[in-house]
């Protein structure tokens, strides 16, 4: 089985340069970084596809943490219309224990996995990407996540805001170090769910240290697609999405947030741990089997397909991963993140609020991430437009006939809900998502089209 897939995926990709390192290595970049041997750290990463159609990528390992021996898995495109000035944006999946490589597969990548109805799949391109028109930067993350692995194997692991946001923060100073022209354009920082943690920790820490004049990355917004920001509020508020679809009793909403409030106040006085907390709201209540359906039908995520492609020989041979496993992290790995999942990053939200163009999106039939849930915890955000957004009204985003979703713009601040979206949105509704990121990018938030009457 696993050569009949691997031959039909060499057919398609096959001409790919190997230059001068072994196939079966993994290609380790940071030593041509540390040499500032740009050539051939950027020469042997290079992708290159026989279809002629999709620019040459870039991937390979970036080395973060060399005592520990933590090396970051990336996939890098640059913007396939070759604009000079197209940003940096850089996508994170969460989980956690989901890898970017399922958002550059199934969401806003211009790679798509088209199965043959028959067990094979093969490899298209897709021309409706974000990289159409932004350099798309994917890195899976943490490390025992997707490619990125640690030597240290365990004592590797970084389930905490501290540790990922401190890999991440130097897989990004060697990225610039390797690519340095993207110091003249603008840097966006983004991903979805999980991520919402991720990407505020590493902005925070990548603020402070701009702050202190030690870095010059052009840190210009982050965005976050249905983001998981604060545990009790969102929490909390994770019912009304199914009492307001008719899925869930008034008295059964009321019996949720009963129960939410009794776990955080348990957990406020240890009387209840990190993991039977998490258990509880995650595992274990009324909602659960709810949850997990997304209310979106056509957005069933297709983890075993991605994890099959990547543990092929040819797909490791193309993005020189050698015969590292690729992983999609499992209930063990997300319960290694029970104390982190129940820490709150709405303080370093405020500040990233306050200082930079920030993006929320959610779809509006998303139930894991709800619309409900976001606006819950940026009302206990206290940045410097938190009453004015809190008072504001939404506008419908619309090109007169079709309803796209709603918005609201506050100073620097864009939130949009997506129409006919779930937790993937960028899949669900691909046009609408590019043109929501590419509004936000350069308007700063969603402008309507003059509205005929
Ligand atoms: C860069 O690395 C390659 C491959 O190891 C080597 O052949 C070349 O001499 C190096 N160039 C410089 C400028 O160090
Ligand atoms: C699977 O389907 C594809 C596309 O129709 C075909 O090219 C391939 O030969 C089939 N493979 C097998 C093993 O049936
Ligand atoms: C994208 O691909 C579709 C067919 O899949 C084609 O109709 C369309 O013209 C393409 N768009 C661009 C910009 O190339
Ligand atoms: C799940 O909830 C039920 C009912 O509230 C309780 O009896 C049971 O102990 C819980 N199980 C776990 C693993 O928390
Ligand atoms: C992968 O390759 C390395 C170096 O060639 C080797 O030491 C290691 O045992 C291999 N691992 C697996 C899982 O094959």
């Amino acid at each position: 089985m696993t050569s009949r897939v691997s031959l039909l995926i060499l057919g398609l990709l096959s001409c790919y340069k190997v230059a001068s390192y072994d196939p079966n290595d993994r290609l380790h970049l940071t030593p041509y970084i540390r040499q500032g041997n740009i050539t051939t750290a950027r020469e042997l990463s290079s992708v290159t596809y026989r279809d002629d159609n999709v620019a040459t990528s870039h991937s390979g390992f970036i080395t973060v943490d060399e005592r520990l021996g933590n090396h970051l898995f990336f996939w890098f495109f640059p913007a396939i219309n070759s604009n000079p000035r197209a940003p940096l944006v850089v996508w994170l999946n969460g989980g956690p224990g989901e890898p970017s490589m399922l958002g550059l597969f199934h969401e806003n990548g211009p790679l798509r996995l088209q199965p043959n109805g028959n067990g094979t799949f093969m490899l298209k391109i897709w021309n409706g990407s974000w990289a159409e028109t932004f350099s798309m930067l994917y890195i899976d993350n943490p490390v025992g996540v997707g490619y990125s692995y640690s030597d240290s194997g365990e004592i590797g692991c970084r389930t905490t805001q501290e540790g990922y946001s401190k890999d991440l923060y130097e897989f990004i100073q060697q990225f610039y170090i390797m690519f340095p022209e993207y110091l003249q354009r603008e840097l966006y920082i983004g991903g979805q769910s999980y991520a919402g943690k991720y990407v505020t920790s590493l902005a925070s820490r990548l603020h402070k240290q701009i702050l202190n004049k030690k870095s010059n990355i052009p840190l210009t917004g982050i965005y976050l697609g249905a983001p998981f920001i604060d545990p009790y509020s969102q929490s909390k508020a994770m019912s009304g999405y199914f009492y307001s679809s008719g899925a869930i009793s008034l008295r059964q909403h009321r019996d949720h947030q009963k129960l939410v409030d009794s776990i955080f106040d348990q957990l406020r006085v240890r009387q209840i741990s990190a993991d039977q907390a998490v258990t509880t709201l995650l595992m274990n209540n009324s909602i659960v089997g709810l949850w997990a359906n997304n209310y979106n039908a056509r957005s069933v995520t297709p983890y075993e397909e991605l994890w099959y492609l990547m543990n092929t020989p040819a797909m490791r041979t193309l993005v020189h991963a050698g015969n590292t496993t690729f992983v999609i992290g499992d209930d063990g790995f997300r319960a290694k993140f029970n104390v982190d999942w129940t820490k709150s990053v709405k303080a370093e939200l405020a500040v990233l609020l306050n200082t930079y163009k920030v993006l929320i999106y959610n779809g509006d039939l998303d139930a894991v991430v709800s619309s409900v849930m976001v606006d819950a915890a940026l009302a206990v955000t206290r940045w410097s437009l938190k009453d004015r957004y809190g008072e504001s009204v939404r506008d419908v985003w619309t090109d007169g006939y079709k309803l796209k979703g709603f918005f609201t713009w506050t100073g620097k601040f864009c939130r949009v809900v997506i129409h006919g979206a779930g937790h993937n949105a960028p899949y669900d509704q691909p046009v609408l998502s590019l043109d929501m990121m590419s509004q936000f990018i350069k308007n700063g938030c969603i402008q309507n089209e003059h509205i005929l009457l």
